[in-house]
């Protein structure tokens, strides 16, 4: 029997609403938001208004994608938090005011377990494998940095985590000082591609454990930057290239060395990525090199996937819905994440 779930995600700065047939996805319709890029930044006014402008339409395509009506959805998720508050209430608002108006539940879901659960999307036609728990999940987005024990859908131990700068900050940060524009993550990636990633060398930070930090980096590359330009003026633009692939480089060394620890302490050794920065193929062949020399099981969403979109928030909400775990109507979006 078909369990019908819209998802909606609007927590950052990507509309988002999909429909899924239990894991199924039948739409994933994302609008994202252009106004951002030329203050280098997401603008939380800006975005607000943004998603009150896309959420009907976009909830109307992935409706009409599905090729179902209102009227035969299960149940409506919606990312309640982490995120920013007015671009999260927009989301929320519309998900409460659609049950309320379907007589449906609502179903409210944490963006950073949805972001993990991704990996349980089945294609529209096919089957894909997905990960048996335990396994081991590196979160890596604009907002988070953690690696995670994942014990079942809704059991996660955080084993490690950033002590200052998210990995995705990482990425943008160390763009914005290239002078590339936001999200500067998918560019470096690109600008990489013909790069020596070992012409630059940055320092590794030294944090103990599982934890990560990515402000040294940053600064590390100002300096740097500083320095070479007062020689030559044109020294970004001449080594490009070389920069984006050795500060990708030094990034992606970081990650590697700390889930290769965590695989040794927990002796886990399915690994999963998500978010916004498992999208970086530098990262993606690291790990499928890992795969190939020390036995790991690795877990690579597929591209739309790896970013923000509502198909996550969907297949959490249909795991939530088999549990009968319902939203009230009086919740309320977190901006800062629970655990
Ligand atoms: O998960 P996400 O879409 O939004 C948050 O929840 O934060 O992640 C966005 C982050 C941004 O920092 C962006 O630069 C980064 O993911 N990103 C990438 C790549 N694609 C997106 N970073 C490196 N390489 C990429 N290919
Ligand atoms: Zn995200």
């Amino acid at each position: 029997m078909s369990v019908f779930i819209l998802g909606i995600e609007s927590s950052c700065d990507d509309t988002s609403a999909a429909v899924i047939d239990g894991t199924r996805i039948l739409s994933n319709v994302t609008a994202s938001q252009d106004v951002h890029r030329k203050f280098g930044g997401v603008v939380p006014e800006l975005a607000s208004r943004a998603h009150q402008q896309n959420i009907i339409p976009v909830i109307h395509q992935s409706l009409k994608l599905a090729n179902i009506s209102k009227n035969q959805l299960n149940a409506i998720a919606f990312t309640n938090g982490p995120g920013l508050l007015g671009s999260l209430l927009v989301g929320a608002s519309f998900a409460k005011a659609f049950a309320m108006g379907l007589h449906i539940p609502l179903i409210e879901v944490d963006h950073i377990n949805a972001h993990i659960l991704a990996h349980f999307i089945q294609p529209k036609t096919g089957k894909k494998e997905v990960p048996v728990f335990p396994f081991l999940c590196l979160i890596i987005s604009g907002g988070h940095t953690q690696i995670i024990i994942v014990k079942d859908y809704f059991d996660m131990e955080v084993i490690g985590g950033t002590i200052d700068d998210a990995a995705g900050e990482a990425f943008d940060k160390s763009a914005k000082i290239l002078g590339l524009p936001y999200p500067g993550g998918p560019l470096i990636d690109e600008y990489a591609k013909p790069g020596n990633p070992d012409k630059f060398k940055f320092p590794h930070p030294s944090v103990s454990g599982l934890d990560f930090s990515f402000s040294g980096i940053k600064t590390s590359i100002l300096y740097f930057l500083r320095d070479k330009t007062a020689e030559n003026p044109d020294f970004i633009e001449q080594n490009l290239h070389d920069l984006c692939a050795s500060i990708q480089h030094t990034i992606v060394d970081i990650l590697l060395k700390k889930l290769t620890k965590a695989v040794e302490q927990t002796g886990i050794t399915k690994v999963a990525i998500a978010g916004g920065v498992s999208a970086n193929s530098a990262l993606q062949k690291a790990l499928l090199m890992k795969q190939e020399k020390s036995g790991w099981k690795v877990f690579i969403p597929d591209f739309e996937f790896c970013t923000d979109n509502a198909a996550m928030i969907a297949v959490t909400g249909y795991f939530k819905y088999l549990r009968n775990d319902f939203a009230k109507q009086k919740i309320s979006p977190y901006s800062r994440s629970r655990k």
